[in-house]
């Protein structure tokens, strides 16, 4: 089996941060979202992935290389424009050739891996396999519809009234007969090649598309709110290590990641936290659900439940920050010129939280 890592897109959900850079590459628990993705498919035994790149292209490229780093082997796939996950199928044909493959959505993190269900899909002749996991509010979601015999019998976005509370999670699996349904079907209203409709497409000609219930979590990293959950549920699961330096006056409770060259200095940490590489906490506290990212700088300030990028720096805040996502290279500080004044340097779309 292959696999395809979706990777392209815009992101727009998640600007700024994705004005400059990819949303895949969004540290969670201070490991980018996709390499979390490309550690699954590894994990499951598949080496031979396909990244399907968009605008980010060179930036995915400089991160993941030629995949060494995994024992994988890279190759990339170039989509001229996000046209839609059933378009990037598409182009992805000469790539995939005849192997039954695994699209995973570059974006997405699930808990307890894809081993199983590769396993499964595997060990049978289904023309496809779709992941579905139970939610509270299927309005809001792509919503299965199965017959008696357990099998995919329609396929709804977002129903008024749901037929079952079966959510498409971002994982198919697919032999080549998707090639003839991506082939055949129109772009959707809003203008892209919907892997629904090809899923539906498969259904309707009379190809077998079962069913994998993921009983664990699982969470795509879209908008802003189910990063930091993702993050929390993340950090939560991690083997927790201090490779770093903690001083006599510090206080870490809880389970705590400090990564090497981090050093924590009269402050308290409070896990679940990660604390990366070259980091420095002086004074500060850091509470529970909070990734802090390399070579980042958190003087006498309190921060929760957040996400802070590389080599940014947080200086004498007099409230703690919560709830947060700052990116990289980013400076928080007091300012110490007269008049006393909120002086901001924001990007568009930024958002900020003012007390
Ligand atoms: P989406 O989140 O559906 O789309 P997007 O990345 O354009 O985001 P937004 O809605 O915030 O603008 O994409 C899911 C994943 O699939 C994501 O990793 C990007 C990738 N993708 C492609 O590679 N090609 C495409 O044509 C599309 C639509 C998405």
């Amino acid at each position: 089996m292959k696999g395809l890592i979706l990777s392209g897109g815009k992101g727009t959900r998640l600007y700024p941060i994705t004005y400059t850079s990819a949303k895949q590459l969004v540290p969670v628990a201070n490991k980018p979202v996709l390499f979390r993705v490309i550690e699954a498919i590894r994990d499951a035994g598949i080496t031979d992935i396909g990244i399907v790149v968009g605008d980010t292209a060179e930036e995915i490229k400089r991160a993941v290389g030629q995949g060494e780093r995994w024992g994988v082997k890279v190759t990339y796939i170039r989509q001229e424009a996000p046209l839609g996950l059933a378009h990037a199928v598409k182009i992805s044909q000469d790539y995939l050739g005849d192997e039954r493959f695994v699209m995973f959505l570059g974006d997405n993190v699930i808990q307890g891996g894809i081993s199983e269900l590769i396993r499964q899909f595997a060990e049978s002749d289904w023309n496809s396999q779709i992941v579905l996991k139970q939610v509270q509010h299927p309005q809001q979601y792509g919503i299965a519809q199965l017959d008696d015999q357990g099998r995919i019998v329609r396929l709804i976005e977002k129903p008024k009234e749901p037929p079952s509370d079966l959510a498409l999670v971002g994982i198919y699996m697919f032999d080549h007969h998707v090639f003839e349904a991506v082939n055949a079907i129109e772009p959707s209203w809003r203008g892209e090649l919907e892997i629904t409709d090809a899923i539906q497409w498969l259904v309707e000609h009379g190809y077998a598309v079962y069913p994998y219930i993921h009983r664990g979590w699982w969470i795509d990293t879209g908008k802003m709110e189910d990063l930091l959950e993702a993050n929390s549920l993340v950090l939560d699961e991690l083997e927790h290590v201090i490779a770093g330096y903690v001083d006599k006056d510090s206080q870490i409770n809880g389970k705590v990641t400090i990564e090497k060259g981090a050093e924590i200095i009269n402050s308290r940490i409070r896990g679940p936290v990660i604390i990366g590489e070259d980091s420095r906490i002086v004074k500060s506290y850091v509470g529970p659900f909070t990734s802090i990212y390399h070579h980042v700088l958190i003087e006498e300030s309190e921060i929760e439940h957040s996400i802070v990028m590389e080599n940014s720096q947080i200086l004498g805040i007099p409230h703690r920050i919560e709830d947060s996502l700052i990116g990289r290279n980013v400076v928080i500080q007091r300012s110490p010129i007269k008049p006393r004044a909120y002086k901001l340097t924001l990007g568009d779309n930024s958002r900020v939280g003012i007390l």
